[in-house]
């Protein structure tokens, strides 16, 4: 598996692997209709905005992909990972390499608003639960008042690697 930019050839995948993704990890946490208003709202618009955006893949195959805005409050955008290709790492590997976007901008934290389901993800690479709040998303029609979705904010304070590895971690 390998960690690169989003390139032009990759983009046909995303639209796909973003729906199988949030359909498969909101089943439980999310009703149907929240399920449908965020695949909507993961348009290809949002990808475009984001300031850098890094695929894992194998070949021409995307297995997962994130982004990141370093110029916002809460920079880490989105995270998604195939579900046939879950547990693999590539979610850690991913948000790893924004992580090191976010150093090299200078930024000393790091903050994601999570899904429900993704807690326990982020919680594993140090992200501390700062509050819950409600997120909105467009609703199906206008004129339809928009849908709200539990998500949480995570923060991570930042270290180089340099001095990770001289904590030994
Ligand atoms: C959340 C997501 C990105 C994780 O991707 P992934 O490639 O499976 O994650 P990794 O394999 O790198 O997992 C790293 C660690 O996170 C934790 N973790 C990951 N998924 C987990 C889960 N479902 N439950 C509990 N812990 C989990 C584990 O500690 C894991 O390490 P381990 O496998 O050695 O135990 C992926 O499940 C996904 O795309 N979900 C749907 C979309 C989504 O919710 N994105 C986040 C929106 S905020």
């Amino acid at each position: 598996m390998d960690i690169r930019a989003l390139e032009r050839r990759d983009r046909p995948q995303l639209p796909g692997l973003t729906a199988r993704a949030i359909r498969s990890g909101c089943a439980g946490s999310y009703t149907r209709t929240q399920i449908a208003a965020w695949i909507r709202s993961h348009d290809a618009d949002l990808v475009l905005r984001a300031e850098q955006v890094v695929v894992a893949c194998a070949g021409p195959d995307v297995l997962g992909f994130a982004g990141v805005d370093t110029r916002r409050l809460v920079p880490l955008r989105f995270v998604f990972v195939d579900p046939p290709h879950w547990r693999r790492g590539a979610g850690r590997a991913l948000v790893q390499a924004l992580e090191q976007v976010c150093l090299d901008k200078g930024l000393a934290q790091i903050a994601v608003a999570a899904a429900r389901h993704a807690q326990a993800f982020y919680a594993s690479m140090g992200y501390e639960v700062v509050h819950r709040l409600q997120a909105l998303l467009p609703a199906a029609r206008s004129g339809r008042p928009d849908i709200g979705v539990d998500v949480v904010t995570m923060f991570k304070p930042l270290r180089p690697l340099e001095v990770r590895a001289q904590q030994g971690r």
